[in-house]
């Protein structure tokens, strides 16, 4: 970084004499470049500051009487904010993308709840059909033949059971009624159950939180627990939350094989989605992502979205 303020403090200096001595429109676009190129190289309006301030006092060095100066910090003052127009716009657009993102989590949610009831009512309404044509045929059976058949309704009562679950995880109408830590229950103990995993849930929060942050929470914690399944090799998971203040913390800590969560290492074209959905989720929400995990010695997410925004 040091290397970049210094690259671009002479040239900041330059521009700014150009401007102060012939403010022009084409010196006010080179201020425009300048923070772009600012932008580019990753340095922020601290930085900004700084190469404003060490420039004007160049300038300032030099003006011989008190009007002289009074003129530089006037006419310095477009250059700068225009040398920040860069900022201000990547500002607003990533608060229109966070805008957006969180209207998509909202359809996204309505869809999963749509899909979550029709997997419900509709597999059941079929599901209790096919009971019933099964149950004609039982009865026009030899009695021989009826015990295979009795295998079939077990089978089909273990698929109903498993579509339940799964449009409870869904949608979970426990997670509308009952609030976030029986829903993360009761989503530990469907994960649980096919994975073979030990899932604990801590943290009694103190009533309910606001809806989107609860169901955030509530799919985050449904990708972490997916992951631990799908990749860690654990045998335990804690899943711990916990309100500070007006922000809601939660860990969801694993004993497993860890991983390498650098940008650099996880740079390949089949780079999952699901980390990168969390981290989407909480910004858009003002929230914080963590990963603390080395190979070998399991894995720490840290989860936190303020309460208020
Ligand atoms: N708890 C964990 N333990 C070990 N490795 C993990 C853990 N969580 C994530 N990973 C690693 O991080 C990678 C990225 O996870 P991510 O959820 O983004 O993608 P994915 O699970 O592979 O695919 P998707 O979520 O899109 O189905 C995983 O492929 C896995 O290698
Ligand atoms: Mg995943």
């Amino acid at each position: 970084m040091k290397a970049r303020l210094e690259e671009l403090g002479p040239q900041y200096t330059s521009a700014l004499q150009n401007h102060v001595d012939n403010p022009s429109e084409a010196v006010l676009h080179r201020a425009y470049q300048l923070g772009r190129k600012a932008l580019d190289d990753e340095l922020g309006v601290l930085e900004m500051a700084f190469l404003y301030h060490a420039a004007i006092l160049k300038l300032l060095s030099a003006a011989r009487t008190p009007g002289q100066s009074a003129r530089l910090l006037k006419v310095a003052e477009s250059f700068f904010i225009e040398s920040l127009a860069p900022f201000e716009m990547t500002h607003r657009a990533v608060r229109d993308a966070n805008r957006a993102l969180r209207q998509l989590n909202e359809k996204l949610e309505e869809e999963a709840k749509r899909i979550a009831t029709s997997l419900h009512e509709e597999t059941g309404q079929f599901l209790a059909c096919t009971y019933l044509a099964l149950d004609e045929i039982r009865r026009d059976l030899p009695a021989r033949y009826r015990g295979h058949l009795q295998k079939v309704r077990d089978l089909l009562e273990q698929i109903a059971e498993h579509l339940r679950q799964l449009s409870h995880e869904l949608r979970p109408t426990v997670l509308d009624d009952y609030g976030l830590v029986p829903a993360l229950e009761f989503l530990a103990g469907g994960i649980s159950k096919r994975s073979k995993l030990k899932i604990t849930v801590e943290g009694a929060p103190n009533g309910r939180f606001p809806a989107s942050v609860e169901t955030a929470i509530y799919r985050i914690v449904a990708e972490a627990l997916t992951n631990v399944s799908k990749h860690a090799r654990a045998s335990r998971v804690k899943v711990r939350l916990r309100q500070q203040a007006r922000t809601v913390h939660c860990w969801i800590t694993d004993n497993g094989i860890g991983f390498d969560n650098r940008p650099a290492r996880t740079k390949d074209k089949h780079r999952g989605l699901g980390l990168t959905g969390i981290r989407q989720r909480l910004d858009a929400m003002g929230g914080t992502f963590q990963i603390e995990s080395e190979r070998g010695h399991g894995s720490q997410i840290h989860i936190s979205i303020p309460l208020e925004r």
